[in-house]
């Protein structure tokens, strides 16, 4: 018997009148119970975070500052225990929920930071024009309404902490949604939101079921929606509240380009070594993790049997062990999936160079060369620890390759050339350029998000408090200029 995990309901402990279980992705043993809000209580966190949608942007920006401040150290005192729980409920290897802590606890530091800086005000002068004498415009930003938050299994501490952070630190109520299979990081994080004294109503976590949630899509008083999952999804959510602010950031299928100058034994070495690690991390769950290598003909044959070698030195297994590189994937519908793809791929003429197995919901490091470019793993985002290498004929060639997706998340670049870097910079339809490293690298404070499928908008802690507010303009009339 485990515990039940109450959910938050503006802002305090609440429990519904069901609950459901929460399984370890690697030896299905119950990681936790989960209470599920009645649609009285839904009703009743909207209500509230709605009634005090202006009290909370009149909140002193010291106060929602220490807020924040205090989550952040809260979370980095509680490391073990919340990384402990992220590889329960995720099967992340708990090297890689220690890090997502980390991250975590940085997200709110931003937030405290940003809070602190953000809204005060730019000063325009209008006698530039001669209707404009004596006028003096001040623009400040205002929240656009309470926002829904929806977070994914991948990183379900972090992800949360990118709705929520932002949210209270530009003073705006937020609704946050866990994913269903991951929710009890974002319920602890909902503990130690609670030990400050952030208003009633300015937050909720509420762990509804999927099938619940058009209905609070379509809540009028929530005309803000933050979403990070599928493109499925995200699109069917869009499309669903044309008239609603949406963020969406879906999905993506990160390439790596390694260019013909990089070419010494130590850069291959470390090319090798970051593909192959950031294909795996978190079994490959994350939207910008390494799906595609694209490599130029110089280098080709010296890098592919490095990464071949560099992904079979990734220690699969046990999610506990601290040693583990690669656990299991979210479920064992996933794995299946993926296992799929591959099977496609290699019955369409792809070569298979390691990996290609699956037992339960572990899937084995993989990696594959000449993958025709119209099936699914070629198409589609894996999602899975999954990495197909493509050699191409120069810098021209390479960026193609990687513009010829549909999805345009992050691409990463290695090349010494500061030049290729600024090319790279204009050529690539992505949302981040990463130049000497993989597309997997986030910085917490930096913009995120994606261009064309992969998404709307942009997170990031100053980038997403802009996302969640509007520009007001004040015009100041000076009458004896
Ligand atoms: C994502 O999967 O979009 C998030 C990646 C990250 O935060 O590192």
């Amino acid at each position: 018997m485990t515990s039940v995990h109450s959910f938050w309901l503006a802002g305090r402990p609440a429990e519904g009148d069901s609950t459901f279980d929460v399984t370890s992705p690697w030896d299905g043993r119950p990681v936790g119970t989960v209470s599920v809000p009645t649609d009285a209580q839904v009703e009743e966190a909207v209500a509230a975070a709605y009634a005090m949608r202006e009290e909370f942007a009149a909140t002193p920006a010291h106060l929602r500052a220490a807020a924040l401040d205090h989550v952040a150290k809260r979370l980095a005192e509680r490391t073990e225990e919340m990384a402990q729980l992220i590889s329960a409920e995720n099967g992340k290897p708990i090297k890689w929920a220690r890090s997502e802590v980390g991250r975590a606890v940085s997200v709110f530091r931003f937030a405290s930071e940003e809070a602190r800086r953000f809204n005060s005000g730019d000063a325009q002068r209008l006698d530039t024009d001669a209707g404009g004498r004596g006028r003096l415009a001040l623009t400040r930003r205002f929240p656009k309404g309470v926002v829904l938050g929806i977070t994914p299994f991948n990183f379900p501490l972090n992800q949360g902490a990118h709705k929520v952070a932002p949210a209270i630190a530009a003073g705006v109520p937020i609704i946050l949604k866990p994913a269903p299979n991951t929710p009890l990081s974002g319920l602890v994080l909902g503990e130690v939101l609670a030990e400050t004294d952030l208003p009633r109503g300015s937050w909720s976590i509420l762990p509804v079921d999927n099938d619940r949630m058009p209905a609070l899509v379509q809540d009028e008083r929530l005309p803000v929606i933050s979403f990070t999952g599928s493109e499925r999804v995200g699109y069917a959510i869009m499309d669903s509240v044309p008239r609603k602010h949406c963020t969406l950031e879906l999905g993506g299928n990160g390439a790596a380009v390694v260019l013909g100058d990089y070419a010494s034994d130590e850069e291959l070495d470390w090319a090798a070594t970051r593909i192959a690690t950031f294909s795996n991390y978190q079994g490959g769950q994350s939207c910008i993790s390494v799906q595609r290598v694209i490599a130029d003909a110089a280098i080709y044959d010296r890098l592919l049997p490095r990464i071949v070698a560099a992904v079979e030195a990734q220690v699969t297994g046990d999610p506990s062990d601290a040693a583990t590189d690669v656990g299991p994937l979210v479920s064992e519908g996933a794995a299946v999936r993926v296992a799929s793809w591959v099977d496609e791929a290699v019955a369409s003429g792809a070569t298979l160079h390691t990996g290609g197995t699956r037992e339960g919901a572990s899937y084995a490091p993989t990696v594959l060369t000449s993958v025709p470019t119209d099936t699914t793993l070629a198409c589609e985002e894996v999602f899975g620890p999954v990495l197909t290498v493509t050699k191409v004929d120069g810098e021209a060639e390479a960026f193609a390759a990687v513009n010829d997706s549909k999805y345009g998340l992050h691409a990463g670049v290695f090349t010494r050339n500061l030049q290729v870097a600024f090319r790279a910079h204009r050529a690539l339809e992505v949302g981040g350029v990463i130049i000497g490293d993989v597309p997997s690298y986030r910085a917490d404070q930096m913009p995120y998000g994606g261009a064309k499928q992969s998404g709307v908008g942009r997170e990031g802690l100053k980038s997403a408090m802009e996302d969640y507010t509007y520009e007001r303009v004040l015009v100041l009339t000076d009458l004896e200029l």
